[in-house]
């Protein structure tokens, strides 16, 4: 993973929040109406989106964490940063949306302890995790030997 600057880390968790912000307009939930995007940051520096996508057999549905992580995985990425999420009621993003279990444990097999979560709401406000800090004493590749 290339070294950053405190400035350019800066720079991109912009960026980031931009692009998840503008995704939302792009999420299918035609029955939860629940809204989600998500920005993830990759190593050299790319930005892969991914938005929920709702199905009427509902799970089939997909997080927009997902989606975001396997279009870039499908591309080839294997090195990632930073995520950014925000989502709400009809594209709402008036309070934080965390990742869903399922979506954590995604993020474990690609990502290290200090990989870095800004959950963001439509206000720009934001928090932010590791991926550590959301995921304690978890299950990952390595513990298959
Ligand atoms: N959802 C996500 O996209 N990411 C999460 O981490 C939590 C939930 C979506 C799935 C479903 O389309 C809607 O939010 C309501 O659960």
């Amino acid at each position: 993973m290339e070294r950053k600057t405190l400035k350019q880390e800066k720079e991109q968790d912009e960026a980031l929040v931009r692009e998840a912000l503008l995704g939302l307009s792009r999420s299918y939930a035609p029955y939860s109406h629940f809204h989600v995007s998500a920005a993830l940051l990759c190593g050299d520096g790319s930005i892969y989106t991914g938005n929920n996508i709702e199905n009427a057999a509902y799970s089939a549905t997909v997080c927009a964490e997902r989606c975001a992580f396997f279009k870039a995985v499908s591309e080839g990425k294997r090195e990632f940063a930073a995520i950014a999420i925000c989502g709400g009621k009809d594209g709402e993003a008036e309070d934080y949306c965390p990742p869903c279990g399922v979506c954590r444990q995604v993020m474990r097999e690609f990502c290290g302890p200090s990989f870095r979560v800004l959950l963001v709401k439509g206000t720009g406000e934001r928090r932010e995790f590791t991926l550590a800090e959301l995921l304690p004493e978890s299950f990952g590749p390595d513990n298959l030997g």
